[in-house]
């Protein structure tokens, strides 16, 4: 029997793990974030406990109290431009957090599975496998690598499963994703523009959380890139929902990602080498299009 807890529960991977390991008979589950339960609705029968991690006494006092055999940390600032203007939040929640985190996983010998990210990397040479050397271009980017090289001397058992451009649909959220974001435009008429001058590896959120449970399951150590296989830019991301929802392309127009005025700066060319995953924990990610069917089918239930 496998004790999970997870941290950032209310949020898109958080809500992905809670579905993917509340109908197992094989683990006992406890769902943490911030605030109140937001799955309560979808998932009446999730265990929940409210949990700060940037309060390193409720840390303590929920890994205590639930004795978990595996953590699974995916709460963090994970808005690429929030931490540019906010840089002592982000430091509290993507740095500091992971140290209270670390410290109730070595007293209470918890094997840790923590999230990380492609911004750790400039993006000057994708796709990335797991021996490539960090270099963040943005505060976040920075965060997430003090992040690993915490979790990286920690004394006691953990795996890094670093991901790319996490797509799914979630609930009460008021958050879209690239999938519905354009299918919505487009049936509406409106022009959208999408840049070609980014790289990624997108991954569906379903496949994410299996990465984290077949990590859990096989009690992985060291860093592990989890994440889809296929190299697409966001305008070919854009093109592909497209043709799958039989809308009007040109209303896609192409575009720099420098003609966008944001405050953190984008990698151009990350994504991720995933052969190590499909190796050593069996982990199979589906296609960018099953994907799109996948989202378009979850669209209309939540
Ligand atoms: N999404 C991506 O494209 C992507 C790409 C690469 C790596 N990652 C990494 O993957 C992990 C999961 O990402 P995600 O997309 O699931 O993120 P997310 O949707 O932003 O979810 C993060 C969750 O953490 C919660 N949280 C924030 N502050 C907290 C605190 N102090 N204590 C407890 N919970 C807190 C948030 O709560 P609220 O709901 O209250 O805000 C949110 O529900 C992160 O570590 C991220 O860095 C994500």
């Amino acid at each position: 029997m496998k004790r999970i807890l997870i941290t950032g529960s209310n949020g898109l991977l958080g809500q992905k793990l809670a579905a993917l390991l509340l109908p197992r008979t094989d683990v006992e589950l406890l769902a943490t974030s911030r605030g109140d339960n937001k799955l309560a609705e979808i998932f009446p029968t999730l265990s929940f406990a409210s949990m700060d991690v940037t309060n390193p006494v409720e840390v303590e006092r929920v890994v205590a109290e639930f004795k978990p055999t595996h953590l699974i940390h995916t709460a963090a600032m994970t808005n690429v431009d929030q931490c540019e203007t906010d840089q002592e939040g982000a430091l509290r929640l993507n740095r500091d957090a992971v140290a209270f985190v670390v410290e109730a996983c070595e007293k209470h010998n918890v094997h840790l599975i923590h999230l990380s990210t492609d911004f750790i990397f400039d993006g000057e040479d994708g796709p990335y496998d797991e021996e490539a050397e960090g270099n963040p271009i943005s505060f976040y980017g920075e965060t997430k690598l003090m992040a690993e090289e915490i979790v990286k001397k920690a004394r006691c058992k953990w795996a890094i499963l670093r991901t790319v451009l996490v797509y799914g649909v979630v609930h009460d959220y008021g958050r879209t994703n690239i999938v519905l974001w354009v299918r919505d435009s487009l049936r509406a008429g409106k022009v959208i523009k999408v840049v070609t001058d980014q790289f990624r590896t997108p991954t569906l959120a379903e496949d994410l959380a299996m990465g984290c449970w077949l990590a859990v399951e096989r009690d992985a150590e060291g860093v592990y890139n989890i994440s889809g296989k296929e190299m697409y830019t966001p305008y070919d991301m854009a093109m592909l929902v497209a043709d799958y929802f039989d809308l009007d392309k040109s209303l896609i127009d192409k575009a720099d990602g420098s003609t966008f005025s944001q405050p953190a700066k984008r990698p151009p060319r990350t994504g991720f080498i995933i052969t190590k995953a499909e190796r050593e924990l069996g982990y199979r990610p589906h296609t960018f299009e099953e994907g799109i069917a996948m989202v378009a089918e979850q669209a209309d239930m939540y």
